[in-house]
């Protein structure tokens, strides 16, 4: 998977700074007041800083999933809209009745700025997916979780928004009072050490958070936070798979992992799979051509970049026209610990 850049690398500070520094600003507390009389059906703190982070970083894409009355999506367009650059996009499978008409309403600059489709989130990820398996890039920056809240949805649409985000970018969760978000959230960060939660103004690491935390105090109706992504991309238990074309070379010698961290000496398997396909492959089913190498080594807590020798090397006859080349790469742990690779080029084929 190409990954686009790193979002907080443009920006000043880093993402957990801001969050912090922006819920005690002035500025936070007056977008919070213009927000209030709108009666909205998410916390106007939420989606003031929903807001706030889509301004900071800037994202090419932002998604929400569960548009209902587009209140939230409103205030998110007006903040793509004063970032100039950028998209909404915003899903609902049961809003194609009234979120046209809805959006019909807002300022031409807003509604520029947002695009609505009748989708279930599985419908748009796995429509994403295939664009990415095409050789697209996954440009999602800063994506609302507030759709379908049993936990088995809430669980999909946070893994899958954090599978297609941007390194530094951002997944706002809705809802933590209710049981299917709040431990969706919780088994999430229990999954991704890497990954950091904005929650009551603080930071925590993934580890810390637990449900005891997640009860909301006297009085507050709602709760939610902030997931916040690593700076770089993640191998966990889940394990990593790229998938991209295959452009340049006609024969691959290795592959390169750019690791930049490994939190413990710990046994991984690679496998590289190279794939080439004719054209009408998808008609006929036949003249599929694939080429395999499996390894398994040993990586240290002190490990940097590693490259990894094919041998035999993986020879393309690439001069053929009618045949679509494509390689897959995954990494798998044996064991416990996670890895981070570097945002902008998590390996190369050598
Ligand atoms: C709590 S409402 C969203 C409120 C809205 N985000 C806001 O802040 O104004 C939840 C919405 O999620 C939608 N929804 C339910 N299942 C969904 C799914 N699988 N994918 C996307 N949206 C879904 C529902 O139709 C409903 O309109």
């Amino acid at each position: 998977m190409q990954v686009s850049d790193s979002i907080v690398e443009r920006a000043d500070v880093s993402l957990p700074d801001f969050l912090v520094q922006h819920s005690l600003s002035a500025e936070y507390r007056e977008r919070i007041a213009e927000l209030q009389p709108r009666k909205m059906m998410s916390p106007p703190a939420e989606v003031a800083m929903i807001a706030g982070i889509i301004e900071y970083l800037k994202p090419d894409l932002c998604l929400e999933i569960g548009t209902f009355f587009g209140k939230t999506a409103l205030a998110m367009a007006e903040a793509v809209a004063r970032n100039g650059k950028g998209k909404l996009i915003t899903i609902d499978p049961f809003g194609a009745d009234r979120v046209p008409d809805i959006m019909k309403g807002w300022p031409a600059e807003v509604r520029a700025a947002a695009e609505f489709r009748p989708d279930y989130s599985m419908q748009f990820f796995s429509t994403l997916e295939a664009k990415v398996v095409r050789g697209g890039i996954t440009p999602l920056g800063v994506v609302f979780v507030d759709g379908n809240h049993a936990f088995e949805y809430a669980l999909f649409d946070i893994m899958a928004a954090a599978a297609n985000i941007v390194p530094g970018g951002a997944v706002i969760t809705d809802n933590l009072e209710q049981e299917g978000p709040k431990l969706a959230v919780i088994e999430f960060l229990k999954m991704n050490p890497a990954w950091q939660f904005f929650y009551e103004g603080k930071i925590w690491q993934s580890s810390e958070i637990t449900a005891r935390d997640l009860r909301p105090a006297k009085g507050v109706g709602v709760i939610w936070g902030v997931l916040i992504a690593p700076n770089a991309v993640q191998v966990t238990a889940k394990g990593y798979k790229a998938r991209g074309k295959t452009k340049t070379n006609t024969v691959f010698r290795g592959v390169r992992l750019n690791i930049c961290f490994v939190s413990e000496s710990m046994e991984v398997t690679l496998n590289f799979l190279s794939i080439s396909r004719p054209h009408d492959f998808h008609i006929k089913g036949e003249g599929a051509v694939t080429q395999r190498r499996d390894f398994t080594f040993r990586l240290r807590a002190e490990s940097g970049p590693i490259e990894i020798p094919f041998d035999p090397p993986v020879t393309l006859n690439v001069s053929r026209q009618d045949v679509n080349f494509t390689h897959q790469l995954e990494i798998a742990l044996l064991q416990s610990g996670h890895v981070l690779l570097d945002a902008q080029e998590p390996y190369r084929l050598l």
